[in-house]
């Protein structure tokens, strides 16, 4: 299983905070995140194709089974 990113898991991330997760592997708590976890690829996207992801991400209906994953 992997992290929940559909608004329920990621919901109080702003845009910077998940650019800079996959840019950069950190999250806002200054974790790393495991490389299983693509950012080691992603980091070679530009600033237009995450903001697309994020409007993306943002599109689908949060899941909210089980509750946080993390
Ligand atoms: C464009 C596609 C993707 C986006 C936008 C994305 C985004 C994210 C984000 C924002 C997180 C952090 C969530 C959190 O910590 O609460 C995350 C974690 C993770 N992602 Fe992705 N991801 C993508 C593709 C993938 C793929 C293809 C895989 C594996 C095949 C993957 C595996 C994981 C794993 C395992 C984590 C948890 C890492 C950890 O907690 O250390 N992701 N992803």
């Amino acid at each position: 299983m992997s992290a929940d990113i559909t608004p329920a898991g990621i919901g109080k991330w702003t845009e910077a905070d998940f650019a800079n997760a996959l840019h950069d592997g950190i999250r806002p708590d200054g974790r790393i995140l495991s490389a299983v976890m693509p950012w080691p690829y992603t980091r070679f996207m530009t600033d237009d194709e995450i903001h697309a992801l994020w409007l993306y991400v943002h599109s689908v209906a949060p899941k909210n089974v089980g509750g946080q994953l993390h």
